[in-house]
């Protein structure tokens, strides 16, 4: 696609993004006419379509960000277009969704704006997103889906479960990448997870999810999730891991059920004879977040390549954590544990110049971690984190 092409959906989509409401209306608009013209469609979406269930939206606007940046984004296109075969998505269903998308953007920017030159550049950037995902679903020769049998449930925190599956086959995703999921008492609500332990011949699967205050999903998976009952699962997603025989060192950072794609891939890592150097810090409010410090320990004292910094943001425990002794503050093999804020601690570290970044952790961790970092002297191009949708 042209400069100019790309210009001119930008700027049409950033003006009607920045309105006051911008993104909301569009979102409603873009829905209404979805499900007015294109009933059956419907079905594909929750029944519960509230503000806060913009992800195609959102993600479209993301995908549009980076239309400047082929390399990156096709990709990524290609892998949810692969994803979407979950949904039983045909090449129809993106003419509906970019036919309505369109007819939301040109409702709600300038008439003046909206010129043929603008209209025909929305046309080729609608069809290269659907291309792409269309192209790589048809290309595709996995499962659409694949389910997986949970064996066990372990709370580990009062809000936090490790769970346990084992897929009727097995997927080869990387270590590091995510996957959507979705549990039987949340029909069509798929939500990412990261898988905590590296694909295997097996077909077994860890998770660990936190429940989210006023989530839909998150909260019925740690309170109602029963052994023997089955999960789906979609494909793998997401571009984080370091690849082998990679000279440069690594910085990772995760804070929270944020661990879990990062130990995967340190795990895999142990199975390999070369590592470059990895400094991981694994971040919580309080020492009891660190909820897997013990598998921690046990890959730092094999791996002399692995150093692992705790950070925590308060010292004590809160009040109502049961366990009333007082929180180790030396794990064997690791490094002594930081009081503060995860991204300023490890940015005081820095600069991490000769470092490759990974950062997972919620939105708002990421953000901030980022922005101290790239403060701190760390370039852009050197840190990696997952969509933030
Ligand atoms: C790439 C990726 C990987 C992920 N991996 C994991 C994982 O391994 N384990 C895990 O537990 N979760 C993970 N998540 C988050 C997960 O996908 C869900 O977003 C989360 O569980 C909330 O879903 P929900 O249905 O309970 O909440 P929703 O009903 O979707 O949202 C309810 C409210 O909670 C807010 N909210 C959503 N997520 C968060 C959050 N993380 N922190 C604070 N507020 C939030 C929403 O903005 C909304 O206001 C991952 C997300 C992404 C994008
Ligand atoms: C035009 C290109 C499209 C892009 C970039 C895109 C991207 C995304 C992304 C990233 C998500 C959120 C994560 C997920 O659950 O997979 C999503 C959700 C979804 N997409 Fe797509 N998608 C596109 C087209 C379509 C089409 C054609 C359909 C079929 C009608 C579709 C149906 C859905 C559904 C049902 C959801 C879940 C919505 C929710 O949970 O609120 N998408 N899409």
């Amino acid at each position: 696609m042209d400069s100019r092409t790309v210009a001119l959906i930008r700027t049409t989509f950033k003006a009607v993004a920045a309105e006051e409401g911008g993104s909301e209306k569009l979102a409603s608009s873009f829905y209404a006419t979805l499900f007015t013209d294109y009933p059956r469609v419907r079905d594909f979406f929750p029944a519960a379509m509230d503000s806060q269930r913009d992800r195609l939206v959102k993600a479209i606007s993301y995908t549009l960000d980076r239309l400047e940046e082929p390399n990156k984004l096709l990709p990524f296109l290609a892998q949810l277009g692969r994803d979407h075969r979950k949904y039983g998505v045909e090449p129809e269903h993106y003419v509906a969704v970019a036919t309505s998308l369109k007819t939301a953007m040109r409702r709600f920017a300038d008439t003046e704006m909206w010129t043929d030159e603008v209209d025909r550049a929305w046309d080729d950037g609608l069809a290269i997103i659907s291309e792409t995902m269309i192209g790589a679903a048809d290309r595709e020769e996995t499962p659409a889906i694949w389910s997986g049998t949970v064996v066990e449930c372990r709370s580990v925190l009062r809000n936090l479960v490790v769970v346990r599956l084992r897929l009727d086959q097995p997927m080869s995703y990387a270590a590091g990448q995510y996957l959507s999921v979705q549990v039987p008492s949340r029909p069509r609500m798929w939500r990412y997870l990261s898988p905590a332990v590296p694909a295997n011949a097996d077909g077994d699967i860890e998770f660990h999810i936190r429940g989210v205050l006023g989530g839909w999903v998150s909260p019925a998976i740690v309170g109602q999730t029963r052994i023997g009952e089955q999960w789906l699962l979609g494909s793998p997603l997401g571009g984080l891991g370091v690849p082998r025989n990679t000279k440069r060192k690594m910085l990772m950072v995760g804070c929270g059920t944020g661990i879990a794609p990062l130990r995967a891939q340190i795990m895999s890592m142990a199975q390999r004879r070369i590592n470059p150097k990895v400094h991981l810090f694994v971040g919580g409010h309080y020492p009891c977040d660190l909820y897997d410090l013990e598998m921690l320990s046990q890959l730092a004292v094999a791996n002399t390549w692995l150093t692992v910094t705790p950070v925590v943001e308060n010292d004590e425990n809160p009040w109502w954590h049961v366990d009333s002794r007082e929180p180790a503050r030396e794990v064997p093999g690791m490094e002594p544990r930081r009081t503060g804020q995860i991204g300023k601690i490890v940015a005081g570290f820095g600069p991490w110049t000769d470092h490759d970044v990974q950062i997972v952790g919620s939105p708002s961790m990421v953000q901030t971690t980022k922005f101290r970092l790239m403060a701190a002297g760390t370039e852009t191009k050197n840190i990696r984190h997952d969509p933030l949708f």
